[in-house]
């Protein structure tokens, strides 16, 4: 078994944050490790648990081609001796595609190319049970680690947090990293939300998060009654980006020293300082949850020709 140590929480120095009363925190995530990094560790990790107790063969889990959770998956099976198996959506790729396939297959993970009209039954339990005829005595692990221990996996992250907090800031993609945060938090704290995916209805993703782990709904509702969604910073949805948020992303990496990546934690932290900006989050502890996601950055620095992290 596999047990990272903790990661550290760091203060970053603004004088504009100062002016408005706000200390910002940021929970390093990004640090736990090159490629398990990030809220990827968290959703693993009991799911590895799990494989390992039960004796199974290893992990089988989905992705598209720039995933992170599949080079997650590959590196964290590799280093308990488990197999993993990839199923990778677009049937044109192969494992030469891009830096994340080759380091997959580095890992030792069996990459499976499929259509997207195949892979858009990644959740379907008769699908899992034809993946497995082939592949019998793996655990089926869904895409992005989004499943009842992996939203544990998180929880314990508020645990490693010292002292007292106002608020939490978290990008959110199948909503797993936020559910499992929102489980930890005291009554009084808050949490925001910055969903990556344009048009996505957070609220009703993680009631279907929360419902599989059988809370009662006044415990949802509670816990929802938390939870500020901030569905404005998606810059044009799932994997887009813009010139503005790049440069926002270079500047954070000028000042701080720290990379946030184009898909996730730049839109977060983007959202952060806006919504400082409007006097919004005056006089608070702010703790930001860095879930890592550089390994595919390298990619957008490609495609653009501008290194955000020079
Ligand atoms: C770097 C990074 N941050 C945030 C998220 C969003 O997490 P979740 O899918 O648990 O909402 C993801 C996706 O898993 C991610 O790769």
């Amino acid at each position: 078994m596999i047990d990272l140590e903790k990661s550290v929480t760091q203060q970053i120095e603004s004088t504009f944050l100062k002016e408005r009363g706000i200390e910002l925190f940021i929970k390093r995530d990004d640090l736990l490790h090159s490629e398990i990094s990030g809220n990827k560790w968290r959703k693993l990790k009991f799911n590895l648990d799990k494989c390992v107790h039960q004796k199974n063969a290893g992990i089988l889990t989905f992705g598209g081609a720039y995933s992170n959770h599949l080079v997650a998956a590959a590196a964290a099976c590799a280093s308990v001796g488990l197999k993993s198996i990839g199923i990778v959506r677009g049937e044109e790729l192969n494992s030469k595609s891009n830096g994340t396939l080759v380091r997959c297959e580095e890992y030792g993970m069996e990459l499976q190319f499929i259509s997207r009209e195949e892979y858009s039954l990644r959740n379907e339990r008769y699908y899992h049970e034809e993946l497995l005829l082939e592949s019998s005595n793996f655990l089926v692990v869904p895409e992005g680690g989004a499943n009842y221990l992996g939203m544990i996996g998180c929880q314990e992250l508020i645990s490693e947090i010292d002292g007292d907090f106002d608020s939490i800031f978290v990008a959110q993609g199948t909503t797993t990293t936020s559910c499992g945060l929102a489980l930890g938090l005291d009554e009084d704290q808050k949490m925001y939300v910055v969903p990556t995916l344009k048009g996505f209805n957070s609220f009703e993703e993680m009631n279907s998060l929360f419902n599989k782990a059988a809370l009662s709904q006044e415990a949802i509702d509670q816990i929802e009654n938390q939870i500020v969604v901030c569905d404005q910073y998606h810059f044009g949805g799932y994997g887009k980006c813009t010139q503005e948020l790049l440069e926002f992303i270079h500047d954070f990496h000028t000042n701080h020293r720290i990379k946030l990546d184009p898909v996730y934690t730049g839109k977060a932290m983007y959202a952060l300082m806006d919504l400082a900006k409007s006097g919004t989050l005056d006089n608070q502890k702010i703790i930001f949850i860095h879930t890592g996601g550089i390994q595919g950055s390298q990619s957008i620095i490609d495609k653009t020709g501008f290194n955000f992290y020079s």
